[in-house]
């Protein structure tokens, strides 16, 4: 996706050979008119799939599941990563290890939102180790339900996300392919 592109191009930061700050458009301050392109664009690249729902992961991959989710005309759940207030028992839950974090966070969706007969896209803002996407996948599993795709903003292609996403057969695609990052610039694949 070439406006994608010269976004980060413009705005990113590379604060070391594996780690790009979008924060100015995607992770903090959130460019809503580039979400909605985004949205279109997720949407046309999953055309050819039946989709009865969006799945992400709090917090970054909301509002870019959100308009995707207006486009496709379905609506979004997102797994949580920490407990509500309100606790519930009927959860799904997989623990998803965070190489960049270096922490495990417990992430769960409430049974009722994810139905046997779901077709599920799984939509997230960056893949790295690919512990999130994978994760998602398996709440849908647990629920018996199928994913149909899995849609990533910036895919860092230097680490084993995307490979062990599509030795898992998962319908992949990725807006911006990050092949490394170099003296401080970024080089798209
Ligand atoms: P993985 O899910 O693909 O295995 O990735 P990893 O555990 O390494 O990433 C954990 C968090 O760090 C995720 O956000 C992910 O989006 C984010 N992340 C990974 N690589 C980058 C990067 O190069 N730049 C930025 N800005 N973020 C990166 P999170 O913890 O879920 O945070 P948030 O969604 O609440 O913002």
């Amino acid at each position: 996706m070439e406006l994608l592109k010269q976004k980060i191009k413009a705005e990113g930061r590379v604060l070391n050979n594996s780690l790009l700050k979008v924060d100015s458009f995607l992770n903090q301050q959130i460019d809503a008119e580039l979400m909605v392109k985004i949205g279109e664009e997720f949407a046309r690249r999953f055309a050819g799939e039946t989709i009865t729902k969006i799945l992400t992961i709090e917090s970054s991959g909301i509002a870019v599941a959100l308009t995707t989710a207006i486009v496709l005309k379905v609506p979004v759940v997102f797994a949580r990563k920490r407990k509500t207030a309100i606790e519930s028992t009927d959860l799904y839950s997989t623990n998803v290890y965070s190489f960049t974090k270096k922490e495990t966070n417990e992430v769960t969706v409430a049974k009722r939102f994810l139905a046997e007969t779901d077709k599920i896209l799984i939509i997230d803002d960056f893949l790295a180790n690919g512990e999130a996407a994978l994760g998602l996948a398996k709440l849908v599993a647990q629920a018996g339900a199928e994913t149909v795709g899995i849609g990533i903003v910036i895919e860092k292609s230097f680490q084993p996300g995307a490979e062990k996403v599509a030795a898992a057969g998962y319908h992949l695609e990725s807006l911006v392919r990050i092949k490394s990052f170099t003296n401080g610039q970024v080089d798209f694949l």
